[in-house]
């Protein structure tokens, strides 16, 4: 038992006496895609692979992720947010695009890493063959896995900041709360005049602020119950903490959640930005630094955002204007409406 995961023996043992190893897979019914199927005309090497991967999935996965990789295992009832349901063949945390097909590494960082603050855990211990064949034996959940391709990688162009972290960090707050308006749905982290200042810097008007700026907005998602983002000073992050993990996270975004992916909107200088700046909150987290910073936010003075500029005047209409042609001479337009174009 070399490659059991020590510190998880005591949470997944009791479930495998439970459980037994894998053998009530072989009652699965004709109609359901699985490992069966899949073995038809296959190799004996693919066969031994998928064998491997029953037998490895039945001991340390089986528990949470369930026999027929639902994310019904015994276990799950008691678990928030629930374990991963394979027969959907997405998942949330990859390097592709949300929503589209992971591929194998991306399933592999996952195991080795597990997810933050969730009871899904990192399987690092377990030998490199043997979470090879987990994995080709997760991916015959769904046949998704045999009738698409992955998703295209998203790429991610070398850290522009590197030499001006300071630089980075200003212009992923200017970002995150203007140009891109992360504090929709997470919480905002600076003044609401500042706010007002950052979206202004990119020409949008504000209008006002939602109820509570301050605080996450719970969305829906595809898992079976709505998902609330994380507050960077508070929550811990599941798939990234450092900034090169977190640029892969926002550029791909996460599936099956209101998290888009923003690697084809924002420019490697906003990406890496917010990473930084996402970064260098995840540091305050749980600190006195981060919650007095929550403070000042609650803090606050109340403050309305200026009122918006006066509409664009109606041009005048082309039959008004032109029998009065002869009034043109020496006419000049209204002096206003000509200076108020410009602002919108
Ligand atoms: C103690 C419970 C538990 C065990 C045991 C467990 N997982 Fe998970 N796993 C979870 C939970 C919970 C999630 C979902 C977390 C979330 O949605 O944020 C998850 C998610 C996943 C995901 C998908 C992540 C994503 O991006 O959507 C993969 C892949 C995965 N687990 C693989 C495994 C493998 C392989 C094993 C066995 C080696 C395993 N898990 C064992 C609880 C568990
Ligand atoms: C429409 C809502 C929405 C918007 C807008 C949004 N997010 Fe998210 N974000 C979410 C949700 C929901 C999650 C939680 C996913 C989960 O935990 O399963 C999340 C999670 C994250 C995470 C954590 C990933 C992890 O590994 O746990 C980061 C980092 C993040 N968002 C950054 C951003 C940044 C930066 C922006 C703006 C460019 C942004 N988000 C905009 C909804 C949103």
């Amino acid at each position: 038992m070399t490659r059991h995961h020590p510190s998880l023996a005591w949470r997944v043992a009791p479930l495998l006496g439970l459980i037994g190893l894998g053998g009530a897979l072989a009652s699965c019914t004709t109609d359901v895609w699985g490992p069966d199927e899949l073995l038809r005309g296959s190799s004996s090497r693919e066969a031994a692979t998928l064998k491997r991967g029953r037998e490895q999935y039945s001991l340390y996965c089986v528990g949470c992720h369930g026999e027929n990789g639902d994310g019904e295992g015994q276990a799950a009832r008691f678990l928030d947010p629930k374990p991963r349901d394979f027969r959907k063949g997405r998942v949330k945390f990859a390097a592709v695009p949300a929503g589209t097909l992971p591929r194998d590494e991306d399933l592999l960082v996952t195991i080795n890493h597990g997810l933050n603050g969730t009871s899904m855990p990192s399987w690092k211990l377990i030998g490199e063959e043997d979470k090879r064949a987990i994995v080709a034996y997760i991916k015959t959940f769904s046949e998704v896995w045999q009738k698409e391709t992955p998703g295209a990688v998203v790429a991610v162009k070398p850290d522009p900041w590197r030499k001006h972290p300071e630089r980075g960090i200003e212009e992923g707050e200017k970002v995150y709360h203007g140009l891109a308006a992360c504090s929709s749905c997470h919480p905002a982290y600076v003044t609401m005049p500042t706010i007002a200042e950052h979206m202004k810097a990119y020409e949008i008007t504000l209008t006002g602020f939602r109820p509570d700026q301050y605080a996450s907005v719970e969305k829906d998602s595809d898992w079976g119950a709505p998902i609330r983002p994380p507050d960077f000073l508070i929550d811990r992050t599941k798939s990234a903490t450092t900034k090169d993990e977190l640029v892969r996270v926002i550029a791909a975004g996460v599936g099956g959640t209101a998290m888009p992916s923003w690697g084809a909107t924002l420019t490697h200088q906003q990406l890496w930005g917010l990473a930084y700046y996402v970064e260098s909150l995840i540091q305050k987290r749980d600190s006195a630094e981060g919650y007095a910073m929550k403070k000042a936010m609650a803090d606050q003075p109340a403050w309305n955002p200026p009122p918006p500029p006066p509409p664009a005047p109606e041009p005048p209409p082309a039959a008004t204007a032109a029998p009065s042609a002869s009034a043109s001479a020496g006419a000049a337009p209204p002096a206003k409406p000509l200076t108020a174009p410009k602002g919108k």
